[in-house]
């Protein structure tokens, strides 16, 4: 089942919402984030959100996804900065538990070990945030990544690096390789929500909905999940049967 929001906007007041509803009852709770453009919407809200209500964010435990090899933290179109940007240096967050991988190690086999055993050591995680890639890549899992794959270090398909290039001056600068969580990482998590928007994702929506679950579509695998949200604006379920689409009464300001 799909469900299908107005817009991005209201994806995002749901999805804050019961992000608060998580760590109300679990302050030490952890959650897996993704970045992109998808999740821009949802950090802003949710910051205002917990700006308003006051909730306690100095207990949660993060793992990013992803993050490309060769960039630091400091420059501006790797995922460290874009969390500090959107989300870390927004509200009281304990620094010491926001993990994401390091783009700039140089044990790339090492550190992809301990990240996904970090992640099992902090107790699993309690809510996944995705998006995904026009390709149907989830994380930086490429089309063709097994699904059984631990965090890893991953050479970007052409497909991803072009859609990635317009955050970049030139395309020779988006990196070639990222360090991204595996699949079995994130199928690993007791809930995951995957948020789709634009009309530029319909037709890999369709794909989704008509096709079987194959390592040709990433993002097929969390068909296997049992706890899987899959929230849509109009325009990304464009195409979808209208009988599989929910449309939530919103009970929230927007
Ligand atoms: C980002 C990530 C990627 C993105 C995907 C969609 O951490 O893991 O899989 O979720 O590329 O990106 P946007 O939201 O920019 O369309």
């Amino acid at each position: 089942m799909f469900l299908v929001f107005p817009d991005s906007a209201a994806i995002a007041a749901h999805l804050s919402a019961h992000l608060q509803n998580i760590i109300r009852q679990e302050p030490n709770a952890t959650l897996g984030l993704a970045t992109g453009g998808t999740m821009e919407p949802v950090y802003a809200r949710f910051v205002q959100d917990v700006r308003a209500s006051g909730l306690d964010v100095s207990g949660i435990n993060s793992f990013n996804l992803d993050e490309y090899v060769g960039l630091s933290a400091q420059h501006e179109q790797s995922y460290a900065y874009y969390m500090q940007q959107h989300l870390f240096s927004q509200l009281p967050f304990d620094p010491a538990r926001l993990h994401l991988p390091n783009g700039l190690t140089t044990e790339l086999e090492q550190h992809c070990k301990a990240y996904s055993a970090a992640i099992a050591a902090s107790g699993g995680v309690a809510l996944q945030l995705l998006g995904v890639g026009t390709n149907g890549h989830i994380g930086f899992n490429e089309p063709g990544t097994p699904f059984d794959s631990l965090t890893h270090v991953v050479a970007l398909s052409e497909r991803t690096r072009l859609d990635n290039s317009r955050f970049f001056d030139a395309m020779d600068e988006v990196p070639a390789s990222a360090i991204t969580m595996g699949i079995a990482d994130i199928l690993s998590a007791r809930e995951i929500a995957l948020v789709v928007t634009g009309e530029h994702k319909a037709r890999t929506m369709l794909n989704y909905q008509d096709g079987g679950i194959t390592p040709d579509l990433p993002f097929t695998a969390l068909k296997q999940h049992a706890n899987v949200q899959i929230l849509l604006d109009e325009a990304a379920a464009s195409l979808l049967d209208p009988s599989l689409c929910q449309r939530p009464v919103i009970s929230y300001a927007a």
